[in-house]
């Protein structure tokens, strides 16, 4: 049955042909956008990117239509990482093998003259009391987590303020904000690498050189993995989602920090709500 005028009605059949015609062409422009490579050729240095949330970016990154250059200590994982992008996404990438918190090792990047977007992934984590925990390792947590991240915006940051332009990511996390038991040095540097981050977002903003930083909560990872089983359900309680965030999430947040050109001094909660509790 046909309740419309039919004034109303040839009005409607041609509303629903401008409608047709319009959904058409919005599909195509969906579908141009969604295919459109975010990060189509920029070059990338992404530390940490053998596992976890520095694989995921890098693969991430290339599905963009990045070039990447892996970091980490183990050889044969950034290869695999590596061998995985160029698989799946084709294009050209590289792996160095290195210990960030050496200094002599950023020598080595001082001529990666074009770098668009570093990503200070890697670190390391420790569970145990300020004063049970070694001093060899408080020095070992902080000299990864902070003096690494400090060395490579150092370094890479020089060389893109020479050209005017990059993006740089850092990854610090939540316990860098509100502490937490048995992370006394871990805690430490990431309230450091936020620190950082803010310093810099305003001395290399104004040469176009953009820094934000990511704070994840909990994400599925090794790190993770490492948790006992009571820390684990314990920490899964104090999540307002109930879960563990993915490495994919954090990824798609990294993406985003590196395409939008206004985003400077982001500091970029990812945490299922844990900063709210
Ligand atoms: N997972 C979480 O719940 C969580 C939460 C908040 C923040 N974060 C932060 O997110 C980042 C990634 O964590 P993740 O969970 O992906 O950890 P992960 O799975 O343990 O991976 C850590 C990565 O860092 C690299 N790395 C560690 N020390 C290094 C060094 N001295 N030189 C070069 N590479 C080094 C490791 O590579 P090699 O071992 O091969 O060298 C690996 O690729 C870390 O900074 C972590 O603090 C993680």
């Amino acid at each position: 049955m046909n309740f419309l005028r039919p004034s109303i009605q040839s009005k409607s059949i041609s509303t629903i042909q401008t409608l047709k015609r319009t959904f058409t062409q919005t599909s195509r422009l969906h579908n141009s956008t969604d295919t459109r490579r975010q990060l189509a050729g920029k070059h990338c240095i992404i530390t940490g990117a053998s596992r976890g949330i520095g694989a995921e970016i890098a693969r991430r990154f290339a599905r963009e239509g990045a070039r990447c250059l892996l970091i980490g200590r183990n050889e044969s994982l950034l290869e695999h990482v590596k061998e995985g992008l160029e698989k799946a996404e084709g294009g050209e990438h590289r792996v160095l093998v290195g210990d960030i918190g050496d200094g002599e090792f950023w020598a080595l990047l001082k001529k990666e003259k074009h770098v668009d977007i570093l990503v200070n992934v890697a670190g390391i984590t420790h569970y145990s009391p300020l004063f049970v925990t070694s001093p060899s390792l408080l020095e070992e947590v902080v000299r990864t987590n902070l003096v690494g991240t400090m060395m490579a915006c150092r370094t890479v940051g020089r060389n893109m303020m020479a050209v005017k332009g990059g993006c740089i990511i850092n990854v610090a996390s939540l316990l860098g904000v509100k502490g937490g038991r048995g992370s006394a040095a871990y805690a430490a540097s990431k309230a450091g690498v936020i620190g950082l981050t803010r310093a810099l977002a305003s001395e290399l903003g104004e040469k176009n050189v953009r820094v934000n930083v990511l704070v994840p909560g909990y994400i599925e990872t090794d790190m993770t993995e490492a948790m006992t089983p009571e820390a684990r359900s314990e920490a899964l309680n104090s999540v307002p989602l109930k879960r563990f965030g993915q490495a994919a999430e954090i990824a798609d947040a990294a993406v985003f920090l590196a395409a939008n050109q206004y985003a400077n001094n982001c500091v970029l909660n990812l945490d299922g709500g844990l900063s709210a509790t």
